[in-house]
């Protein structure tokens, strides 16, 4: 049945309705700490990454195998300027190999940690770059070639947040883990002290839980000093799509999406958003009141598609803000916020179709070997992103940030407006591109495209392109060792 009652838990599992009543919220939100970092005297900001194993208390007496970054369970938040040099030391101290990628970064190819960039165990890989885009809340997390959706949801994600001038003079919430909150989003099943990660069934999305978790905190809640706060939240979820809003219904206003700042906020309710998706809100609270983050059944899924495997109705309460008896005053948001760096439409100088099936992209599995595409430096190109069948997917694209055109010849909705790194493409659906490769380029390394449900990406719902100078053709990728 459906809880309806004040104060009830809407988690559902295969067959039982978990109704935790007032003993819910029980857990303090966990913040990820600020990654320290250093800097070198040529001014390169340097931090350190190393994946290891260990045991979390998710439940109280029960010890979880998990893998993070410097610790039990996901990752510290790396955070840089535009403009800045960064290099991140990245430490394998897993029993397998592994990748780090940077989700939404603009980035040299052989820096961008696919599965071309596996770091073995006992290995340390450094990438490098140079931060060149608008601030942003993007994230890391592994890319092995088949093994991505188990390397994510053992634990290994984090945030990597993004500031520029014009961010920074914003009058926008921006005190790290008081009014400006990382909200990493899981969904998450449990046999006992162990996660479990089954399927239910084949072919379907791959991985869903019966209950989330935010920055790996169960029943999580946050307590609020200030008027206003803002969430960065992230679909970390290796399958799930949510449509996040308030118990109450109250508006917010989305400031942000994958890439960026909105030029202008934009009054919500809703805000859906799937697997690697991200947007920052800011919501205001009253004194001593308390609300809820919400995920809704999401719109465009088909027909059960989460249900069917939850048994519910797909509601799950995400993450209680309760406000203090006072709260310190904020600014309303501004009324312009960032200045959108996307390509356009009447730049492009051709297209490319890309067919989505859970079977492949244009019919065609992953094969590290191929490049699939080859794009010019410096051009415009419309990439049309066709769900072939029921299936709901999604398309992300490595190294740019692009801008949404049209889903299904019409313009797409307030949310997807912003630069995107990432958009959700329901079953039947046809979404238009506007990309711009800005390089550098690099004949021989690819970058990837890929459904960003991670069981479908791991098997195969992937593609390489390559970035070239005008003239020149794409290279010969070399296969690291451990990859077939
Ligand atoms: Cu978030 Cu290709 O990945
Ligand atoms: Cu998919």
């Amino acid at each position: 049945g459906l809880a309806l009652g004040g104060g009830a838990v809407w988690l559902y599992s295969d067959a039982k309705v978990s109704t935790a009543g007032s003993t819910s919220f029980g857990n303090e939100l966990a913040v990820p700490p600020l990654a320290k970092s250093r800097v070198k005297p040529d001014g390169t900001r340097v931090f350190d990454l190393t994946m290891q194993s260990g045991h979390k208390e998710f439940i109280q007496g029960k010890k979880t195998p998990t893998w993070g970054f410097n610790g039990d369970y996901l990752g510290p938040t790396l955070r840089a300027a535009r403009g800045e040099k960064v290099e991140v030391k990245v430490a394998n101290r897993l029993g397998e190999a592994s990748t780090v990628h940077w989700h939404g970064m603009h980035l040299p190819a052989a820096m961008d940690g696919g599965p071309h960039q596996m770091v073995a165990p006992g290995q340390t890989w450094t990438p490098h770059w140079t931060v060149d885009q608008p601030a942003a809340s993007l994230w890391y997390h592994p890319h092995p070639h088949g093994r991505t959706e188990k390397h994510v949801q053992r634990g290994l994600a984090g945030m990597f947040l993004l500031d520029d001038e014009r961010s920074a003079g914003l009058a926008l919430p921006k005190t790290y883990g008081v009014d400006d909150l990382p909200v990493i989003v899981q969904d998450v099943r449990f046999d006992g002290a162990e996660f479990d990660h089954g399927h239910r069934l084949m072919s379907d999305t791959g991985f869903l839980g019966d209950r989330t978790m935010v920055n790996g905190t169960l029943d999580p809640y946050a307590e609020v000093r200030d008027e206003r706060v803002r969430l960065r939240l992230l679909n970390a979820s290796t399958a799930r799509v949510y449509a996040f809003g308030f118990s109450d219904g109250r508006e917010f206003s989305l400031i942000g999406t994958d890439g960026g700042l909105l030029e202008q906020a934009v009054p919500m309710e809703r805000i859906r958003l799937s697997p690697g998706e991200r947007a920052e809100i800011v919501v205001r609270m009253e004194p001593g009141e308390k609300t809820v983050l919400r995920s809704f059944p999401p719109r465009d899924l088909g027909e059960g598609w989460q249900k069917r495997f939850n048994g519910g109705d797909d509601t799950f309460d995400v993450l209680q803000l309760r406000a203090h008896r006072e709260l310190r005053p904020s600014p309303q948001v501004p009324d312009r916020l960032g200045g959108l760096e996307l390509p356009d439409a009447s730049d492009a100088v051709r297209g490319r179709f890309f067919g989505l099936r859970t079977s492949g992209i244009n019919g065609r599995k992953m094969d590290m070997a191929r490049i699939d595409e080859t794009v010019t430096r410096g051009e415009t190109e419309i990439w049309t992103v066709r769900n072939e069948h029921g299936t709901p997917h999604n398309f992300h694209v490595h190294d740019v940030q692009f801008r949404v055109l049209e889903v299904d010849g019409e313009r797409p909705p307030a949310e997807l407006r912003g630069a995107k790194d990432t958009v959700f493409v329901p079953g039947r659906t046809t979404v238009k591109l506007a990309v711009r490769f800005d390089g550098p380029s690099d004949p021989d390394v690819p970058y990837m495209y890929h459904c960003h449900l991670l069981y479908h990406e791991d098997l195969g719902m992937m593609g390489q392109f390559v970035v070239v100078d005008k003239g020149q053709k794409a290279g010969r990728v070399h296969v690291p060792d451990g990859h077939q």
